[in-house]
């Protein structure tokens, strides 16, 4: 996605987005025309607008689809919660190294973990820090989004703060670029816009099962590969994924080479 600018016509927001776009380094625009792609930031939301799509992109945990979800939430019938290993008095604090638009990671604090996002987009990871501030506002979510804590950086290079000691790394990867793209969801297709391929994630899953967790968790469409060709310990699969489970004991045997590392 290139060309993108951040529009932003509210002068009670002028500030803000001055801000935003030099953190970013997008040029502000506060009036037409506007590229075809255009991050906008609304009285309500940041949202990207992209040429031939009806509706913006956002994050809100607060839809109704969620919320829905939210209320008939648990362990047994989320096959995410299976596969970080979520017991009804067990909730791992949760790494979710490609934390995208936030929502497995929103499912896995509903069950009660702690869960550190680490996006490497500056432009998804705006998004979605946007998405957390208004569900911190927002009564019937807020105490979910008090356990999510996000980072802007490349998950391989991020050191954690001292006090979060992760059981479990979570990935989601894009997915290969084969998927049918008519099948390929909106939001799947502009994140792989704005953030490419992720053709570094078998390396990513390599530096995952590198550090000292009890498991790592990967998402993969059905019939993907697996990543880095890495056999699984095992798999949980669900209706539209699969979740290949690595654990640590697994690990040790897997691959001499890996010493398990500390952040
Ligand atoms: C398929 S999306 C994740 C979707 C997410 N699970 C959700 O529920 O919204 C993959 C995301 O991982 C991010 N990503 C890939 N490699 C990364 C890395 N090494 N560090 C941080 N983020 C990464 C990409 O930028 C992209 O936004």
């Amino acid at each position: 996605m290139k060309n993108i600018a951040l529009y932003c016509a509210d002068p009670k927001r002028i500030r803000e987005a001055e801000k935003l776009a030099a953190d970013l380094k997008l040029n502000l625009l506060t009036s037409p025309p506007l590229p075809a792609d255009t991050l906008a930031l609304t009285g309500r939301r940041l949202e990207l607008r992209r040429s031939g799509e009806s509706e913006p992109i956002f994050v809100d945990f607060a839809n109704p689809k969620l919320l829905y979800r939210l209320k008939h939430i648990s362990i047994k019938k989320e096959a995410i919660a299976r596969a970080v290993g979520l017991k009804k008095m067990k909730t791992p604090p949760v790494l979710d190294a490609t934390a995208g638009l936030g929502r497995d990671s929103f499912i896995l604090a509903a069950l009660g973990c702690r869960v550190i996002m680490v996006e490497r987009s500056p432009i998804i990871a705006a998004l979605l820090a946007d998405g957390l501030l208004r569900a911190a506002a927002t009564a019937r979510i807020a105490s979910i989004c008090r356990r999510m804590t996000l980072y802007q950086a490349d998950s391989r290079f991020f050191s954690l703060p001292p006090d979060f000691r992760p059981g479990v790394i979570y990935l989601d990867p894009m997915y290969p670029a084969r998927s049918k793209s008519a099948m390929v969801k909106k939001e799947m297709r502009c994140l792989r816009d704005i953030a490419g391929d992720d053709p570094d994630s078998g390396a990513l899953l390599d530096w995952a099962l590198a550090r000292k967790v009890n498991r790592v968790a990967v998402k993969r469409p059905k019939g993907a590969k697996n990543l880095a060709d890495r056999q699984p310990s095992f798999v949980i699969k669900s209706r539209k994924h699969r979740f290949d489970v690595y654990l640590a004991v697994h690990q040790t045997a897997m691959d001499d080479n890996l010493k398990a590392l500390e952040f």
